[in-house]
């Protein structure tokens, strides 16, 4: 046997229609509800697993600088699920780069860990299904369950860590989509989505969302499957206000709303009224999200570029499925 185990994997992030916040199990990451995205083409991050006899312990380095504390500790938890399943008992160095710059304001954890979970299962030899490897990516990061399958993505929130796993109901071809991503602010969030959710219970809000959440993923995946922009738009818009309204009404409360992001709310408003197919959703931070028909993405991204405080904006289209990279793939730029 060599004396390296190592493989390297692609994941893209994705962008919740409708939103996870609060755990039911906070050290397994059993989500409060279930919830639905689609994963974004054109981002990626890349990362090469090397598991080695040499190493006193795990080591991981993101953009060519060493990271500890944390983000660490959460990326061990991945690799000791690994580690137990295959026996393999060695420390692990993890290299990772993303294809969007850091500290843009895109999440990088959904995709972080999907590409985490898929290389280091990879590279200790378990030949495990997308489903116990959506579970292994949900450790590190709850949305990275949904980065690990490809296109339009339900995460089921099952009772425990068996059934609490992602899985595609329609593919990525199924509809060209694309979010316009309206990034208003790069400074890093005051308060990230691991410290949120623990607060979610804190709101009186929070058991009205939970509850009715059956009802918008009905009406979300009933729009994706018929293509229905008109119905999304209306569904994704409340849901996003339902998770905001429980972030600002928890203890402490939760504002990542920028006076920029409120400015390109109200342009998707004023532009849905007028006829044109868009609709915003935002995460745990200021920067806007706007959906829209592939086919119109270049007007609405130009469109967004001359609002006020907007810096940037990323076009991304449906993705597909995280995946193991053949040797020479992972030394190519994607
Ligand atoms: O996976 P986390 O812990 O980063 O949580 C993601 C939370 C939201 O992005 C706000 C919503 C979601 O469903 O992606």
């Amino acid at each position: 046997m060599s004396q390296l185990r190592r493989a390297t994997a692609l994941a893209h992030p994705n962008i919740a229609l409708i939103k996870y916040w609060g755990n039911r199990d906070a050290y397994w990451r059993i989500p409060a509800n279930d919830s639905l995205s689609f994963n974004l083409e054109g981002l990626w991050t890349r990362t090469t697993v090397t598991f080695r006899p040499d190493l006193g312990t795990d080591r991981l380095v993101l953009h060519g600088r060493p990271v500890t504390g944390e983000t660490l500790a959460r990326v061990q938890r991945v690799l000791d699920e690994v580690r137990a399943a295959s026996g393999l008992a060695w420390s692990a160095e993890v290299l990772s780069e993303n294809n969007f710059p850091m500290g843009t304001g895109i999440a990088s954890s959904a995709s972080a860990f999907a590409a985490l979970a898929l290389a280091a299962a990879a590279a200790a030899g378990l030949t495990w299904s997308e489903r116990a490897l959506s579970r292994l990516a949900r450790l590190g990061s709850g949305s990275a369950a949904r980065s690990v399958p490809g296109g339009f993505v339900l995460w089921r929130a099952g009772r425990g860590h068996e059934d609490s796993f992602a899985y595609t109901f329609a593919p990525a071809e199924h509809w060209a989509l694309a979010d316009c991503i309206a990034v208003v602010s790069t400074r890093p969030k005051v308060v990230g989505s691991s410290q949120g959710h623990a607060l979610a219970a804190t709101s009186p809000l929070q058991a009205a969302r939970v509850a009715d959440t059956p009802r918008r993923l009905a009406l979300a995946q009933d729009a994706i499957l018929r293509r229905d922009f008109a119905q999304l738009a209306e569904v994704v818009e409340l849901d996003t206000h339902l998770m905001h309204a429980v972030m600002q009404t928890s203890q402490p409360r939760l504002l990542y709303w920028h006076r920029a992001s409120l400015e390109v709310m109200h342009a998707v408003r004023a532009w849905r009224a007028a006829g044109r197919p868009v609709a915003y959703t935002l995460d745990a931070g200021p920067n806007v999200h706007v959906l829209c028909p592939a086919t119109l993405a270049e007007s609405v991204a130009a469109d967004l570029a001359v609002l006020p405080g907007v810096n940037e904006v990323r076009v991304a289209t449906v993705g597909g499925p995280a995946r193991v990279l053949e040797e020479d793939e992972g030394l190519a730029s994607n």
